[in-house]
């Protein structure tokens, strides 16, 4: 069986292609996508709406050459219906009723969380793991139990990687934030003359509440800290901070603070296996805060490749392929979007 999957949940409109005929490793037979980029600035939801309108045909395209394939040749149509900016899920969702249509091919709808557990599931060992999501708009920590995916630990504002953008863009580092941050925090381990090459760590707020986690806290007092430096460089006076120093002691105190979510996560389900998931998990530090965590505790920690991370309309095929075989099918007019759907609120009837 072969479906076509169609993701548009926010910057990405991606098409992805997956046939089941395939062994494991190659079930994927497509994986295309054009994402909005800004040189300054977030993204705006109309405007990302018009991109994904100009490019959904090419990328369509793109994606049936890539898998070698006609619309006639695929068996099952799924979209991204549930969470996401409006504007864009409903780009994604008149595309996939127009391809339903025209081609008479079942319709699945297709949760953007559970998906990106689900392709982990598919493109590593993990079996039964606990998800720590953890990109722009969403920070989650997300486990089976009970016929559901259930959150366990979750942000109480904003997503980690809206955070980690939010403080680059003070910085004056651009969009997106991650791989600059990333960069200067590691600069600062490595190249640090003073005190053997060891980093200097900056207290900040350390923002867990049971399981929850929050970020405008850390935000504000970088925000003051970012002004302080530029007002003693401006002065030519020494500054008490440096890009560096900053981008390292906000990249340990809300890794430790996702960190902490998911091992009480592991200890509490009695699970042995830590998927990571979202942009912000193609972070190395990150990856190996949680492989210690892991190791320390018996368990093992997956990490799909960067594309499979990031949004991808691969996962929005496979976990669409999934619900279909068993047994789940949307009527055209069923077929609208639900932006504020929780991943707890679907009842998981494919495993
Ligand atoms: P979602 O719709 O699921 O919330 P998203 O649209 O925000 O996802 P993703 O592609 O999952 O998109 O993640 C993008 C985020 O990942 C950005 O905030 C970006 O800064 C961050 N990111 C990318 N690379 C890194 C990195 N190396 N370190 C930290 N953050 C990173
Ligand atoms: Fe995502």
């Amino acid at each position: 069986m072969i479906c076509l999957g169609i993701e548009s949940t926010a910057h990405t409109f991606g098409i992805g292609i997956v046939d089941d005929k395939l062994p494991k490793e190659k079930k994927i037979i497509a994986n295309v996508k054009d994402s909005v980029t800004t040189k300054t600035g977030g993204i705006i939801p109309a405007k990302a709406a018009d991109h994904h309108v100009d490019v959904c045909d090419a990328v369509l395209r793109n994606a049936l050459a890539k898998a070698n394939l006609k619309l006639e040749d695929v068996d099952v149509i799924a979209y991204s219906q549930s969470p996401g900016i409006g504007h864009c899920l409903r780009i994604g969702a008149m595309f996939a009723r127009i391809i339903s249509l025209k081609y008479n091919k079942p319709l699945v709808g297709v949760n953007h969380c559970i998906a990106h557990l689900e392709i982990g599931r598919l493109v590593t060992e993990a079996k039964d793991p606990v998800l720590l999501y953890l990109s722009g708009a969403n920070t989650q920590v997300i486990a089976y139990e009970g016929k559901k995916y259930r959150i366990f630990g979750e942000t109480l504002d904003i997503g980690i990687g809206n955070f980690i953008d939010t403080f680059a863009r003070e910085l004056g580092l651009g969009f997106p934030g991650g791989p600059m941050v990333e960069k200067l925090a590691k600069a600062e381990v490595e190249n640090n003359p003073k005190e053997n090459k060891t980093p200097h760590y900056i207290e900040l707020p350390y923002c867990v509440k049971g399981m929850d986690v929050n970020f405008g806290g850390i935000l504000t007092n970088l925000k003051h800290k970012i002004k302080k430096m530029n007002e003693a460089r401006e002065k030519a006076h020494h500054t008490p901070f440096t890009h560096e120093t900053l981008c390292y002691s906000a990249q340990e105190t809300v890794f430790a603070m996702m960190v902490e979510v998911a091992e009480r996560a592991l200890a509490h389900c009695d699970k042995k296996e830590l998927l990571l998931g979202g942009g912000v998990a193609c972070n190395k530090r990150l990856q190996e805060m949680c492989d210690k965590m892991c190791k320390a505790r018996g368990a093992k920690m997956f990490v799909p490749a960067n594309e499979f991370l990031i949004d991808n309309a691969a996962m929005i095929a496979w976990l669409g392929l999934l619900q279909y075989k068993a047994g789940d099918k949307l009527k055209i007019e069923d077929a609208g979007i639900k932006p504020y759907l929780r991943t707890d609120d679907i009842e998981v009837t494919w495993r």
